[in-house]
């Protein structure tokens, strides 16, 4: 068809719609209409339905939004009570190893959640997904982490650099940061490289260290989900943020890292028992065959390997 007359078709198709809108589903567009918009998640877990009219977009670059009252006070207390006596000094990933350390970087403390560790938390790990629109396998466990006076994790990428935390899940693609309390002054969480940086107006009850960027301050119950890769799945450099310094109060955040694919650990490694499944396996090992053929030998997302304890690849 020539393209002139499909864009006229279409063209003549648009201007028509909102009439056949109208003739069509007047209950939908008229009375029916309840307040706001409201989904229900099919999955019927949720306690709280997921609400998309109550998110707001902050930064464009990096890709910033916030969801107000995206948890319950009691879901925040229970996560709180959950973490509180298992908190422990939170650590960064090294450049350079991979490996976990402790930093001055990052002062805070923290705990790792188990997944669907009970029905609250299998009720915020499905809302997350439906807002992100990202697979709840792809999830990392949600992370506690407390913050008191002078705490802070200083400005950094959720991506990350070392390839070996690259081998399950991939790259981290966004991240869900839950404030769990207020906090009376600082412990804003700060984009220093946003384009929003310069037009987001800030009074005096900002601390120093918001006013470096665009911040949000934390707001018990309210969500941020931003985006650590661009859409061409290359990292994005503008999604450098920190935790400013607690000033007065302490803070409560959860944290859910999301990856580009699956981040489910397979249940053998979860068990603790990798386990061989040949007699072989120590002497295939031996000779580099977990190298030459890692989808039989280690197995990938969703394969089990068959010689996972030989080829070292469990945690435990
Ligand atoms: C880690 O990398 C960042 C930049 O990505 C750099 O600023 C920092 O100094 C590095 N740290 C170490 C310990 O190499
Ligand atoms: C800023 O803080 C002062 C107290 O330091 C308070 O009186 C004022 O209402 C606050 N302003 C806003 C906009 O929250
Ligand atoms: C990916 O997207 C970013 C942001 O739009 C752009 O700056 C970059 O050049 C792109 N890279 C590639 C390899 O397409």
């Amino acid at each position: 068809m020539d393209s002139r007359v499909f864009l006229s078709l279409f063209l003549c198709f648009l201007s028509l719609s909102p009439a056949i809108g109208a003739l069509r589903f007047p209950g939908l567009l008229g009375e029916k209409k309840t307040q706001g918009s409201v989904l229900k998640l099919t999955t019927g877990v949720s306690s709280a339905p997921f609400d998309p009219t109550r998110v707001t977009q902050i930064s464009w670059r990096p890709r910033a939004f916030i969801y107000s009252r995206f948890l319950t006070d009691d879901e925040c207390d229970h996560l709180i009570h959950l973490a509180k006596d298992k908190l422990e000094k939170s650590m960064v990933v090294d450049n350079e190893s991979g490996n976990s350390v402790e930093s001055e970087i990052r002062t805070s403390s923290g705990m790792f959640l188990q997944k669907a560790q009970d029905e609250v938390v299998v009720a915020i790990e499905a809302r997350i997904a439906a807002w992100t629109f990202l697979p709840e396998e792809n999830g990392e466990s949600i992370q506690i982490l407390h913050y008191e006076h002078g705490q802070k994790y200083e400005p950094h990428f959720d991506f990350l650099d070392h390839k070996i935390n690259r081998e399950l899940g991939g790259h981290r693609v966004a991240t869900v940061l839950m404030y769990l309390s207020d906090v009376k002054r600082g412990g804003e969480t700060v984009f220093p490289d946003s384009e929003a940086k310069h037009t987001q107006p800030k009074d005096d009850n900002w601390s120093a260290c918001a006013k470096d960027g665009y911040a949000v301050k934390p707001k018990r119950g309210d969500a941020l989900l931003f985006y650590s890769l661009h859409p061409n799945a290359t990292t994005d450099l503008l999604s450098l943020h920190g935790s400013c310094p607690v000033i007065e109060g302490d803070k409560w955040s959860a944290t859910r890292w999301i990856h580009v694919r699956s981040f489910q650990v397979t249940s053998k490694s979860t068990n603790g028992d990798c386990v061989d499944e040949n007699e072989n396996c120590a002497q295939w090992a031996a000779s580099g065959e977990c190298k030459r053929n890692p989808l039989y030998m280690v197995g990938s997302e969703g394969v089990v390997g068959n010689c996972m304890k030989s080829c070292k690849v469990c945690s435990s």
